[in-house]
């Protein structure tokens, strides 16, 4: 099978080729501004602002899959060219090569009031970001309805680290203000394991929306009570904040029910805990 990573070089399109299947597929990739160093990639340069080079990278490299993973939050700009048209753009490329898309989309499309979330459940974001992935998942399902849109959780992992495990360790070390929200939750899922599950998916055809979070859900605090200890770190150290001192809406607890993907995929989910209690083993 021929399978094309875009945002090949971010957090979770790199864990997905680090840990790609030991089968005989051909892969390719793109990256925007870090270039990198993996082998075995097929590596190309890639804007998904610009229509035509994404359609000309997808016609060259004839995937059968496309895993969509490139985005950007930066800023207002961003969201709507490369979150919301870019990721038209790549929808767009997949229909004209008959390849079949698996869109990385986010939690963050509810409003965390009523949790869990199964897949029948209304979006209703009230962030800039959950806004432009909710508009990006509707282009997509209106050009390819039978596109496959994983939404997920907080990603965290271990080598390398991810953005919010950064944010523990730095308010554990004091060189970072500012705290962990006691009052916002997450299905906090493992790279890995939504990378193994994404493989998996790869090889079905799954259209529609499918919840992918990990097994437990905690608070950003919680979380990070359970991380420092893994790096070396007191968790004493960790400051508590509130949602209502952060200056924009977040959502309160946008928990995935993710019973549907877990009776599809062989890879479990797991919880923070599970994983890290598996780690100490
Ligand atoms: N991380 C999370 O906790 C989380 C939670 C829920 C959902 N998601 C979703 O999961 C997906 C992957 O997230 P991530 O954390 O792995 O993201 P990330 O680490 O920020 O990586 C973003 C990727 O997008 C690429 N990119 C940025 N601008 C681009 C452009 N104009 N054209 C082409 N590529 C561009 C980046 O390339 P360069 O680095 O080379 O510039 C990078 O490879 C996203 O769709 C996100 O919405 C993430």
């Amino acid at each position: 099978m021929r399978v094309f990573i875009t945002g090949g070089s971010g957090y979770l399109g790199s864990a997905l080729l680090r840990l790609r299947p030991s089968l005989p597929w051909v892969l390719g990739a793109s990256y925007h501004s870090t270039v990198p160093a993996l082998s075995g990639v097929e590596w190309v340069r890639l804007d998904i602002r610009d229509a035509q080079s994404v359609e000309e990278t997808l016609v060259r490299f004839e995937p059968e899959v496309v895993i969509h993973t490139a985005y950007s939050k930066a800023d207002p700009e961003a969201l709507l060219a490369i979150t919301v048209r870019g990721s038209v753009h790549v929808a767009q490329a997949c229909r004209k090569v008959g390849a079949r898309l698996i869109h990385l989309s986010t939690d963050q499309v509810f409003d965390g009031t009523h949790p869990p979330y199964a897949e029948s459940a209304v979006p209703h974001p009230i962030t800039p970001y959950g806004r432009a992935k909710l508009e990006a998942e509707r282009f997509i399902q209106a050009i390819l309805p039978e596109a496959t849109m994983v939404r997920t959780s907080l990603i965290w992992g271990l080598n390398p680290l991810d953005p919010t495990s950064r944010m523990v360790l730095e308010i554990a070390d004091g060189v970072r203000s500012g705290g962990l929200f006691v009052d916002e939750y997450r299905s906090f899922v493992f790279v890995e394991d939504l990378a193994r599950a994404l493989w998996g998916l790869a090889s079905l055809n799954q259209p529609g929306v499918l919840h992918l979070g990990g097994a437990e859900v905690l608070s950003r605090l919680e979380f990070g009570h359970l991380i420092a200890p893994l790096h070396g770190r007191d968790p004493a150290r960790l400051v508590a904040q509130r949602r209502a001192e952060f200056p924009e809406p977040r959502p309160a607890n946008c928990a995935l029910d993710s019973t549907r993907a877990q009776s599809l995929l062989k890879t479990r989910l797991r919880g923070v805990q599970e994983v890290v209690q598996g780690l100490r083993r």
